[in-house]
């Protein structure tokens, strides 16, 4: 049997290694397909295929087409939006996820572009400080869970939305659940968003929720780009000068965005949040972990299409 891994964004050679042990140990063949530039790369590569590891790799009904002896996907990570959940249940792939391998990368990421901002992009002005600062969290999932644990020690006062999430599993963590979007924005200084991108969430942040925010208010996007309604953002940050958006992944106009409110807006070339050697191994070796736990015994307990 063979796995393909197939990373735009490689894995650390660490991870890349623990990966290979235990696909080897399990007595299958490990192909590796590492900053691809080309569909067609993935297309040829896919071919022999018993089993995938991605990351934000896109795999379409024409990845599945090619793929004629796949059996599953998983995507080391969290979010499954890169991936077609009708193709592959057309196609009897199962595809999973490693949730909550990669959220404490994501979480530290949210401090490192809060401190940021607060400090006004580290442009030598006076800036302010995360302690006392009211601290949203857009989805209490795993990630939003280590942001929250994270916010405590800089001393902020933390609350949380999530109408998936129960209200005491969001107290037993020391936050105050939060029952409408619009207070979540109103009543905090920095909100963090941990939405995935699904239809009911695509463009749902924009310039209402946005404008709600109090005086200096900070948005940080570690989640993903698609969640943002960007004219509505634009159109916020345009008149409000006092707001701030940064974001682990370019909007489509970010260079607009650069353009009309430099020293305001700050985006990572490409999505860093789990770009540790940590996140890399946690989430590479669960995945290999569970790759081989499907094709060997039949277990899907991380499967995300039915
Ligand atoms: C995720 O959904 O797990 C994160 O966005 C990380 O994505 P990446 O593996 O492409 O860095």
């Amino acid at each position: 049997m063979k796995v393909l891994v197939a990373t735009e964004k490689p894995f650390a050679a660490v991870a890349v290694n623990g990966i290979r042990e235990v696909i080897e140990n399990a007595g299958y063949e490990l192909v590796l397909l590492e900053k691809y530039s080309s569909k067609q790369d993935l297309l040829d590569a896919v071919k022999a295929a018993d089993g995938l590891i991605i990351r934000s790799d896109k795999v379409d009904a024409q990845v599945f087409d090619a793929a004629k002896n796949l059996k599953i996907v998983v995507r080391a990570g969290a979010g499954y939006d890169n991936v077609d959940l009708a193709a592959a249940t057309v196609h009897g792939v199962c595809v999973e996820n490693t949730p909550g391998q990669n959220s404490n990368a994501v979480a530290e990421l949210v401090f490192g572009m809060a401190i940021m901002a607060v400090r006004n992009m580290y442009n030598g002005t006076s800036g302010s400080e995360l302690k006392g600062k009211s601290l949203g969290i857009h989805a209490f999932g795993q990630v939003g869970r280590n942001v929250a644990r994270i916010a405590k020690g800089f001393g902020m006062s933390v609350s949380a939305l999530d109408p998936y999430c129960p209200d005491e599993v969001i107290a037993e963590a020391g936050v105050t659940p939060i029952h409408s979007v619009e207070d979540l924005y109103k009543n905090n200084q920095v909100v963090s968003l941990h939405i995935p991108a699904t239809d009911e969430t695509r463009n749902s942040v924009g310039y209402d929720l946005i404008t709600l925010m109090p005086k200096n208010g900070v948005l940080i996007n570690t989640a993903r780009k698609e969640v943002i309604d960007e004219e509505g953002l634009r159109k916020a940050l345009s008149e409000r000068s006092d707001l701030k958006y940064v974001a682990d992944i370019r909007p489509d106009i970010a260079n607009e965005l650069e353009e009309e409110f430099a020293g305001r807006v700050f985006f990572t070339p490409k999505k860093m949040g789990a770009q540790t050697s940590e996140a890399n191994i946690n989430a590479g070796i669960a995945a290999a972990n569970q790759v081989v736990a499907f094709l060997r015994d039949g277990i899907d307990r991380f499967r995300v299409n039915r």
